[in-house]
C-alpha cells in the first residue's frame, strides 16, 4: 500500500470519544481521529477519512455513510470474521478490508477443551447431582484416544486441533480442498464430503467463517452422517449451519449433544428451542472473549495504521469476495 499525501484522518466506527476503544491513544499519535456510533455521524466523519476502525460492525452503518465515503483506502475490523461488515459496493471497491485473525485463537481453543471436557466428564450432571445433593458415582469418557474433527483449518481451527493433538486425541481437519495433513492434522478434507467425514468422529468443530459457500454445510445430511454419540461444537458462525436440521437431531437424540457459542440470529431469541434442547449448552457469542481482548485488537490496528502511514504491506488482508484472509494451500 502506498504512502498517504499526509497524516491520515481515521473514524472510530461504533465508539464515542466517551468511551473510546481502550489504548487508543497511540493512534492519535499517528492519525486524526474521530468517533463515529450513528449512521449520521458516520456519514459526516467519513467525507474525510482516509481510513475507518470499524470497533463495531453494524449491518447498516457503513452502507448508509458509503456513498460519501470518497478518499476511503483502509477498513480494520475489530472481529475476526467479517460478514457484518462486508457489503456488494465494499466489495467491489478498491478498499482494503484487514481483520482481527490471530486474536482469538488460543481463547476459542481453551473454550472447545472445556466444552469437550463438560461432556467428557458430565460436568453439568455433576453440578446438577450436586444441588440435588445426590452422591451418585459414575465413570467418565476419556478425550485421550477420541476423534476430534475440525471444519475450518485456519488459526483458531489449527489452534483447536493443536489443543485436542495434546490431550491425546486423533486430530483431522476441513478446508475447501481435500490435502494432505501435516504437524496438526492427520489429514484435511474438502467440504463436498462433509457428510462422508463426519461419521468418523466423536467431535466435530465447526471454526468456519461465514461466508457465501460456508452458507448451511451443516444440513441435516451431515447430522444424519454424525455417530448418535458425537458432538458438534460450533464457535464459527451460525450461518454454517441449518439450524433446523440441528434442532431435529439433538430433540430425537440422533446425535449425543451439541454446545452452540454462534447462531444464525443473535441474541439467540428467548423463544429459541436451543435454550432447553437435550444435551445442549447455548453460550452468547463469548468463546474467542478472553479479558483483554479488547485491548489486543486496538494493537493490532495501531500495528496497522503505522504500516498504513509508512505505505507498508498491510497484516491480515482479507479477500473481499471469499470473505476471509485466504491463504495459499499446498
Ligand atoms: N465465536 C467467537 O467468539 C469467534 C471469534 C472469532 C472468530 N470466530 C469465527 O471463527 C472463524 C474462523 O476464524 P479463523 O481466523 O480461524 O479462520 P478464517 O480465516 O476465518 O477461516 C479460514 C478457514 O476456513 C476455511 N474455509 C473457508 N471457506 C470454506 C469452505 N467453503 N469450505 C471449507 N472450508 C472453508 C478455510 O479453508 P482453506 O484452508 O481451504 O482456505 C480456512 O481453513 C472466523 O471467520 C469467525 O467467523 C468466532
Amino acid at each position: 500500500m502506498s504512502q498517504p499525501r499526509r497524516r491520515p484522518t481515521v473514524v472510530v466506527m461504533g465508539a464515542t470519544a466517551e468511551e473510546p476503544p481502550p489504548g487508543i491513544d497511540d493512534a492519535a499519535t499517528m492519525a486524526d481521529l474521530s468517533f463515529a456510533a450513528s449512521a449520521p455521524a458516520l456519514a459526516e466523519a467519513i467525507a474525510d477519512a482516509d481510513a475507518v476502525f470499524a470497533w463495531q460492525s453494524h449491518r447498516e452503518l457503513l452502507p448508509e455513510a458509503w456513498p460519501k465515503a470518497t478518499r476511503l483506502r483502509w477498513i480494520q475490523s475489530a472481529s475476526d470474521g467479517v460478514d457484518r461488515l462486508l457489503f456488494p459496493e465494499l466489495i467491489d471497491s478498491d478498499v482494503v478490508v484487514t481483520n482481527a485473525r490471530g486474536i482469538f485463537d488460543w481463547a476459542i481453543a481453551e473454550y472447545v477443551v472445556g466444552l469437550m471436557l463438560a461432556f467428557a466428564k458430565g460436568l453439568l450432571g455433576v453440578v446438577e447431582g450436586q444441588r440435588q445433593r445426590e452422591w451418585r458415582h459414575r465413570p467418565t469418557e476419556l478425550l485421550a484416544g477420541k476423534r476430534l474433527l475440525v471444519a475450518g483449518v485456519g488459526p483458531i481451527g489449527r489452534t483447536i486441533g493443536r489443543a485436542g493433538r495434546d490431550l491425546g486425541m486423533e486430530v483431522r481437519g476441513v478446508g475447501r480442498r481435500a490435502r494432505s495433513g501435516d504437524d496438526v492434522f492427520e489429514s484435511i478434507a474438502g467440504t463436498e464430503g462433509l457428510a462422508g467425514t463426519v461419521g468418523w468422529a466423536d467431535y466435530v468443530v465447526d471454526a468456519l467463517p461465514a461466508t457465501p459457500r460456508t452458507r448451511h454445510l451443516f444440513d441435516a445430511s451431515v447430522f444424519g452422517s454424525m455417530r448418535r454419540s458425537a458432538r458438534f461444537i460450533n464457535v464459527g458462525r451460525g450461518t454454517t449451519v441449518i439450524e433446523e436440521a440441528l434442532i431435529d437431531a439433538l430433540r430425537e437424540e440422533r446425535i449425543g449433544g451439541a454446545a452452540l457459542d454462534v447462531f444464525e440470529r443473535e441474541p439467540l431469541p428467548s423463544d429459541s428451542p436451543f435454550w432447553e434442547l437435550p444435551n445442549t449448552i447455548v453460550s452468547p457469542h463469548m468463546s474467542g472473549d478472553f479479558e483483554g481482548w479488547l485491548e489486543a485488537v486496538v494493537r493490532l490496528f495501531v500495528e496497522n495504521l503505522g504500516r498504513f502511514v509508512a505505505g507498508q504491506p498491510l497484516l491480515n488482508v482479507v479477500d473481499k469476495r471469499e470473505g476471509y484472509v485466504v491463504e495459499p494451500t499446498p
